[in-house]
C-alpha cells in the first residue's frame, strides 16, 4: 500500500517544500490550510495523488473534524506533519497578534496533534507525528513574546507525547523539528538561513531515521545550546533591540 502523509500548512514555506519532497518520495499527500486555491495548485503539480482540505486552526473543533474527514478520504495515513504557524513581532503587545499566535500555534497545534494520535491509535497502524517548533522555543523574546512561548509549548508538548507513547501499545514515533532561520515569509532573521527545500530534505531524513528531535540546520544546535546556557540578564542585553 502507498504511504500517506498529511501536511498541515502545506500552502507555503516549509510545509509546501515538504509536501513536494514527500510526493517525490512516493507519498500520497493530504494538503491542509486556509488557502485552498494554492493547495489545489500545489496538489495538481505533484507526481502522486493529492487530497486537499480547508483548515483554519483558529477554529480548533472544525479543524479536528476536517482532519478526520481528510484522513478518512485518504484511507491510509502513516505520517502527519504540523507545519502551520504564525509569528508576529509585537513589542507593543497588541492583543490580536498575541491571540492569533496562541490560537494557531498552541490551541490549533494541540487540536491536530491529539487528532493525529487518535487516528493512529484507532487504526492500529504504525504512525509518525512531526511538529515544526523552532529554536525560538529555548528563550523568551521581548520582540515576539507569544511566538517564542508558543514554540516552547510545542516542543514541551511533543516531549510529553513521547513520554506518554512509551507506555502504550500503538507504535507512534514523535519528532520535534526546531529550525533556525528558513527562507520563508515568516523568517524573523537571515543569519545561517537555509532554503525551505533544504529544511524539507532534513525533515524527511529525520522521519526516515525515526529521530526524536532535530535542529534544521544542524549547526543551530550550537545556538540553542548557547541560548539555554546564557544567564537571563545576558539574553536581556542581547535582545534589547530586537
Ligand atoms: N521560517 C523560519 O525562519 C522558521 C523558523 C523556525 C520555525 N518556523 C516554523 O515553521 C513553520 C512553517 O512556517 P514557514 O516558515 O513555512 O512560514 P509560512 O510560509 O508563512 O507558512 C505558514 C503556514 O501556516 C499556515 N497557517 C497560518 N495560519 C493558519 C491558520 N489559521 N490555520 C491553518 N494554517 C495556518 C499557512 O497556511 P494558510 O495561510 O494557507 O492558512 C502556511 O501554510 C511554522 O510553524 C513556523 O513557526 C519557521
Amino acid at each position: 500500500m502507498t504511504d500517506g502523509a498529511i501536511v498541515i500548512g502545506a500552502s507555503s514555506g516549509i510545509g509546501e517544500a515538504l509536501t513536494r519532497t514527500l510526493a517525490a518520495e512516493g507519498y500520497e499527500v493530504g494538503l491542509a490550510s486556509r488557502r485552498v486555491e494554492r493547495l489545489k495548485s500545489i496538489g495538481a503539480d505533484l507526481p502522486t495523488k493529492a487530497y486537499v482540505a480547508y483548515m483554519d486552526l483558529t477554529e480548533a473543533e472544525r479543524a479536528r473534524e476536517a482532519f478526520v474527514e481528510l484522513a478518512d478520504a485518504m484511507g491510509s495515513v502513516d505520517l502527519v506533519v504540523i507545519s502551520s504557524g504564525v509569528g508576529h513581532l509585537n513589542r507593543d503587545l497588541e492583543w490580536e497578534p498575541e491571540c492569533e499566535t496562541i490560537d494557531v500555534n498552541v490551541r490549533g497545534f494541540t487540536a491536530i496533534a491529539t487528532a493525529a494520535l487518535e487516528h493512529f491509535e484507532a487504526s492500529g497502524t504504525d504512525g509518525h507525528l512531526v511538529g515544526i517548533s523552532s529554536v525560538a522555543a529555548v528563550f523568551g523574546n521581548g520582540g515576539a513574546p507569544a511566538y517564542n512561548a508558543s514554540k516552547a509549548f510545542v516542543s514541551t508538548y511533543l516531549e510529553g507525547l513521547r513520554h506518554r507513547q512509551a507506555g502504550r501499545e500503538a507504535n507512534v514515533t514523535i519528532t520535534t523539528v526546531e529550525p533556525g532561520f528558513v527562507d520563508t515569509e515568516m523568517a524573523m532573521g537571515s543569519f545561517w538561513m537555509c532554503s525551505p527545500e533544504t529544511a524539507a530534505r532534513q525533515i524527511l531524513r529525520a522521519v526516515e531515521r525515526d529521530r526524536r528531535h532535530v535542529y534544521v540546520t544542524r549547526r543551530w544546535r550550537l545556538v540553542a545550546w548557547l541560548l539555554k546556557a546564557a544567564p537571563e540578564p545576558a539574553l536581556r542585553r542581547l535582545f534589547a533591540r530586537v
